[in-house]
């Protein structure tokens, strides 16, 4: 089984999305034993821009296919401006990839990645989950649409939330998702995990 671990955040040991990618990975490789790891980080080694003559590339190919062998892909993302990082998005602009990772048919879009199992870990300064803000929330709602779009409808997403506010809600909010990280199954759980 292979497990393909992403980094996006751009603040270093201080990243709060780091912290709990690397604990997620760490509780998946309790559970499977034999686990094949391969990480990147894109916070420090990005992506090229998506241009015209970047499809195809030697580079655009082996980041396609590093995923289409992922049977587990966890991701580290920070909500910054109200979005992913652009590292992030750069790389899922090498995903969603017409013919390989969805296809458009009589039936409408379908998406050709439905079988791996997804988890990701998101890390945001302030609160969203509900209130006001919850309209300026693109990071998660981003992501479900890019991941729903390739056929992973079901993704894990552990949230923490409000970690800009205050040290006491930092320390607070990644305690949470450390617990619920403890508590994650070593098989395919589709449920809804976060919230
Ligand atoms: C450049 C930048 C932009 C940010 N923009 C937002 C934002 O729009 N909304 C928010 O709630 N938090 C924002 N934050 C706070 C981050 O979401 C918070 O620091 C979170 O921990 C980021 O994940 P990371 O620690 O893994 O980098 C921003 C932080 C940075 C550094």
């Amino acid at each position: 089984m292979h497990l393909l671990h992403l980094d996006s955040s751009i603040q270093g040991d201080a990243s709060v999305s780091r912290t709990l990618s690397a604990a997620i990975v760490e509780q998946l490789r309790r559970s499977h034993g034999a686990l094949e790891l391969s990480y990147r980080d894109l916070g420090a080694q990005p992506l090229p821009h998506l241009t015209l003559p970047g499809f195809a590339t030697p580079e655009a190919t082996a980041t396609l296919d590093a995923f289409l062998a992922a049977d587990i892909v966890v991701i580290g993302a920070a909500m910054y401006n109200f979005g992913i990082p652009t590292q992030l998005k750069g790389w899922f602009d090498h995903i969603l990839v017409s013919g390989k990772t969805f296809r458009y048919s009589e039936r409408g879009v379908e998406g050709l990645a439905g079988g791996k199992r997804v988890l990701v870990a998101l890390a945001r300064g302030g609160h969203y989950a509900d209130g006001p803000a919850a309209a300026m929330e693109h990071a998660e709602t981003h992501l479900r649409a890019m991941l729903g779009f390739i056929g992973i409808t079901q993704p894990e997403f552990v949230v923490a939330e409000g970690v800009a506010i205050g040290p006491n809600q930092r320390e607070t909010a990644v305690a949470s998702s450390l617990s619920r990280i403890a508590l994650l199954p070593g098989d395919f759980a589709p449920a809804e995990f976060a919230h």
